[in-house]
């Protein structure tokens, strides 16, 4: 493919982009199960667009430029802050998603401890196994080593007894979530907040995925935990927009309970010719289309529009919860305390299920097994899902039957080989061929993964991590 000699039509360019979509999952009407968060109310994506592309042009880089983008920041930031209980000193950023306000925290974190606690050569982070790869990535493109500890079996929420013993001299930050990702339950943020007080350690909340919703469920009667800032040793939290906000992609926040910490976060540069940089976050030239959304459709909805949306994706999720009991084979993990669920089975094969609901137009994804969490289904409820509760729970039914007869379980002796194999032992062919196997070629993965699933399932995360790459190295490649 080369840019084209001539440019082509309007038309032909829309015509183009629509074929390019003819597989993508469908984004609207409660199918999607993940990735996509959809209000259910056309208004709502309508005037997010239209406050995208007013703004599309304007780049955030230079306030004094863009006055008008600076302040749609300071007025998310103080939205945000106000809805996590905080005290006035809270301030924060907008970010491009939960990952930039994760790495964010990290980033703070570290350079905090290296002007404030300079003994610290090589800072540690915290993270319970559920912690989302976000802070895995902070800590790798930051030189931090994360400290991992397990979670409680049965609860999934981090053990704050293995919190505790695994701080060390080089402990600079805590990391609870509020919800978890991959079971939605909230971290014992009171007991976590204790422990990083008694050693001055920091403790980020990340609630990019439950930080907006949890305040909407207590109001309407769920039982929610405390696990902002209301919890004195809680001093940064992330928290996404462009989730349970309902605001298009690329909308975040960061938090800080005051001035003196955020500022280890900023960047500034004058050591060049060019214009002098300050860079609140990773970006520098951005566009003000995502504030813009982000900010039309939190002022269109408003606490009164939010309320009833979360009294859609709570009474959906409780339907769900309870519906999935009823599908023999089927269990729920923990006891989900927002709108995530993950559904194990201990005698089907749940990459087999996805398929089959993906075969049916769901978009559901799987979870392989990790530490004392088995393979399971992931399911985030939004409020466009109550619509589709009776008849996703009858094809889930429907698909765990066709799984019991179609879905294999690997042998126990090629388990045992997958799970030993050595990473360092695999070559580049190696991995090229496990990825041909898997039907994993240039520009395209196939429909059905489930055995693609079952062998990453089977494999030791470090094999996982380095398949991935070599995957992503091979869908990555140029358009011929
Ligand atoms: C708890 C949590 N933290 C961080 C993230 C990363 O967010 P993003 O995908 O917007 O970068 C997610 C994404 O689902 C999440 O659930």
């Amino acid at each position: 493919v080369r840019i084209p000699e001539q440019g082509l039509s309007r038309e032909e360019v829309l015509q183009r982009l629509e074929e390019y979509r003819a597989h993508d999952a469908e984004t609207r009407q409660g199918r999607a199960w993940g990735l996509v968060y959809d209000a259910g109310v056309r208004q709502v994506e309508d005037l997010a667009k239209q406050a995208y592309t007013d703004f599309l042009a304007i780049n955030a880089l230079d306030p004094t430029a863009f006055p008008s983008v600076l302040r749609i920041e300071n007025d998310l930031v103080a939205m945000a802050a106000a809805h996590l209980q905080s005290g006035p000193e809270v301030v924060g950023n907008f970010t491009s998603g939960g990952t930039e306000s994760c790495m964010l925290a990290v980033k703070t974190a570290r350079d905090w401890a290296r002007a404030n606690r300079p003994e610290v050569a090589h800072p540690e982070v915290i993270l319970g196994t559920t912690a989302h790869p976000a802070f895995h990535k902070g800590c790798h493109y930051l030189d931090v080593r994360p400290v991992l500890v397990d979670v409680d079996p049965v609860t999934f929420k981090v053990d704050p007894e293995a919190v505790a013993q695994a701080v060390s001299p080089n402990t600079i930050m805590i990391v609870g979530s509020a919800v978890s990702y991959a079971h939605g339950v909230v971290d014992p943020i009171r007991e976590l907040s204790e422990i990083a007080r008694r050693h001055g350690l920091l403790l980020h909340v990340d609630g990019c995925i439950g930080g907006f919703l949890l305040p909407y469920l207590r109001r309407l009667g769920a039982s929610v935990p405390d696990f902002d800032f209301s919890v004195p040793g809680v001093t940064s939290m992330s928290m996404d927009w462009h989730k349970y906000g309902y605001a298009p992609k690329g909308a975040s926040v960061v938090l800080y309970r005051d001035k003196a910490l955020r500022k280890f976060q900023f960047y500034a540069c004058a050591s060049w010719p060019g214009y002098p940089i300050i860079n609140p976050t990773i970006q520098s030239s951005r566009s003000g289309g995502p504030l813009a959304a982000a900010w039309a459709v939190v002022n269109f909805l408003g606490d009164a529009g939010y309320i009833e949306l979360a009294r859609r994706t709570l009474e959906a999720t409780r339907k769900l919860v309870a519906g999935i009991g009823s599908i023999p084979s089927l269990r729920v993990l923990g006891v989900p305390e927002s709108s995530l669920i993950a559904i194990a089975s201990d005698d089907v094969n749940v990459f087999y299920v996805a398929d089959a609901m993906r075969r049916r137009r769901w978009l559901i994804s799987a979870q392989p097994q990790f530490g004392p969490s088995p393979a399971s289904l992931h399911l985030i409820v939004t409020a466009s899902s109550l619509g589709q509760v009776d008849g996703f729970l009858k094809d889930l039914a429907g698909s765990v039957e066709e799984a019991r007869g179609s879905g294999s379980r690997l042998d126990p002796a090629l388990r045992e080989i997958l799970a030993n194999l050595d990473p360092a032992a695999l070559t580049d062919e190696i991995l090229d061929a496990m990825l041909g196997a898997a039907g994993v070629e240039w520009g395209s993965i196939s429909e059905s993964m489930a055995e693609v699933n079952t062998i990453m399932d089977s494999l030791p995360p470090a094999v996982r991590e380095a398949l991935l790459i070599a995957g992503g190295n091979t869908l990555f490649t140029p358009s011929p």
